[in-house]
Formats: structure tokens, C-alpha cells, sequence
């Protein structure tokens, strides 16, 4: 393993026992609403740090981005942080989270990491390198048809601006597919678009630190993701398609008119 990406393991991973651990306090934790729809625990915070601590004993010249302490300025090596995704669920004891962890270099994904601590599942890629589930290769599924599709997608809760186009491209692609699961944590999601668990995933309005490690993981697990015009702005302006490039191309024709 790339020492980079090893860093990134061992700092997902401290994260997630602090995680597990706070599970033994039965809804005893601190929760702070950021804006409408959206928390933050005191979890989320003492995850962050420990992986920035993590991180700054290994790099103490990176840059960071992290969700809940923001920019911390460095050099062309950029770590982008989410220390809990799908903070939602955690606070109704969902069992459905993830720490996503991705390091880039002068704006190129290089390393990404998604660590379910519940089920200890750790999706890791290293550009170039592939991705994995574990000690195992991962590829996206492998469907050629919509018709045969499990899709994952995310709801605009946070925001209802883009609410009624969502549900129109929502509404068209219902009937299309097999079956579409909303779990809660778009990291989780793209990380299971990367082990064919799904076949595509869209959702709108995330940032960074939902999308980066994913991003990465997809690409390596030989799919395809993009914004909502099919470029490459997706970790800007926070909208994402990702599939097999066959499944990719009819999701696009179906979502962008919307
Ligand atoms: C959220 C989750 C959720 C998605 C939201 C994200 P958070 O992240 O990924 O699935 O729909 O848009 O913000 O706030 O739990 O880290
Ligand atoms: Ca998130
Ligand atoms: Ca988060």
C-alpha cells in the first residue's frame, strides 16, 4: 500500500472507533444544527480532529479541507475530510455511516479512502492502482440495461430549491429501473456504485468532502462519474451522476432535461 494511502487507512480507522465507541452512549451526544436539515455531534468533531492529528504527525506541511474545521493551509497536497458521513443516521442510531478520506495532488485525486465502521468495510484506491473492498479488487457493475438497475440517490433536504427538478428527473427515472434505495451517506453510496452493490448514483448539492473519495474509488473500480452536463466540474459545483459508462450515458439523457 502507497504510504499516503496507508496514512489515510489508519486515520479512517482510528475516526471509526471513535464512532463505534460513542454508540454505547445511547443518544447521549451532543448535536448542534448547522442550518435546516443539518447536524453536527460532537462525534463528527472529535473524529475530525483525530484524523487531522493523524494526518499532521505524518504531513505537517499538506493542506486540509475538512468539513467541520474547514481550510487549513499547506502545500500542493490537499486532504479533503469527511469525518462522518451520513450524520443523520447516526443520530437516529441508523446504522449507515462512513469516514471519507481523499488526498490530492496539485487538484488530481490520488489516494481515497470510505470506512464503514459498522460493518468494517474499507474501500481504498490509489490512482492507477485500482480499488478495493477490504483485501479485495472491486469493479462497477456490469448491467447493460436500466431495466435491470439498483440505483442510489440522494434527496435535496437540506435545500428544497432544487426539490422540484429533482423530483422530476426522480419521477422519470422511477419506472425506468428496478429499484432506487436513498441510505444516507453519498460516500457510502458512491463506494457502493464502485462494488456493483448499485448501479448508478445521482444526487445534487453535495460538497467536497461527500464526493472526493468516492470519486476516485469509482474511477479506479472502472466507472464513470460526472457532473449533471457530463463534464468534470462535479467536486465544484456539487452534482453527480455515477455508473458503468453504459448505464452513465442513460442516466444523463434522463436527468439533465430534468
Ligand atoms: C450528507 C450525506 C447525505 C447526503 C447529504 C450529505 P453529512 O452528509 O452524505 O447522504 O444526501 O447531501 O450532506 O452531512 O451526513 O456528512
Ligand atoms: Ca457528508
Ligand atoms: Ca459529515
Amino acid at each position: 500500500m502507497h504510504p499516503t494511502l496507508n496514512i489515510a487507512v489508519t486515520a479512517a480507522r482510528r475516526a471509526g472507533d471513535i464512532i463505534t465507541r460513542s454508540l454505547d452512549r445511547n443518544g447521549r451526544i451532543a448535536v448542534q444544527q448547522k442550518h435546516m436539515n443539518d447536524f453536527v455531534t460532537e462525534i463528527d468533531q472529535l473524529a475530525e480532529k483525530d484524523i487531522i492529528a493523524t494526518i499532521r504527525r505524518a504531513y505537517p506541511t499538506h493542506s486540509i479541507l475538512a468539513e467541520e474545521s474547514g481550510r487549513h493551509r499547506g502545500d500542493d497536497h490537499q486532504w479533503i475530510i469527511d469525518p462522518l458521513d451520513g450524520t443523520t443516521n447516526f443520530i437516529h442510531g441508523f446504522p449507515h455511516f462512513a469516514i471519507s478520506i481523499a488526498v490530492q495532488y496539485r487538484g488530481q485525486l490520488e489516494h481515497a479512502v470510505i470506512y464503514d465502521p459498522i460493518r468494517q468495510e474499507l474501500f481504498t484506491a490509489t490512482r492507477g492502482a485500482g480499488a478495493k473492498l477490504n483485501d479485495y479488487r472491486i469493479r462497477v457493475g456490469q448491467r447493460k440495461q436500466l431495466s435491470e438497475c439498483l440505483m442510489g440517490t440522494g434527496f435535496p433536504y437540506r435545500s428544497h430549491e432544487h426539490l422540484a427538478s429533482y423530483l422530476r428527473g426522480f419521477a422519470m427515472m422511477m419506472p425506468q429501473c428496478t429499484g432506487i434505495r436513498r441510505a444516507g451517506s453519498a460516500a457510502l453510496d458512491l463506494a457502493y456504485v464502485a462494488a456493483g452493490r448499485l448501479d448508478g448514483f445521482w444526487e445534487m448539492d453535495l460538497h467536497p468532502w461527500d464526493i472526493a473519495a468516492g470519486a476516485l474509488i469509482i474511477k479506479e473500480a472502472g466507472g464513470i462519474i460526472t457532473d449533471l452536463h457530463g463534464g468534470e466540474n462535479y467536486l465544484k459545483d456539487g452534482n453527480v451522476i455515477a455508473a458503468n459508462a453504459k448505464i452513465h450515458k442513460e442516466m444523463l439523457t434522463i436527468i439533465k432535461p430534468a
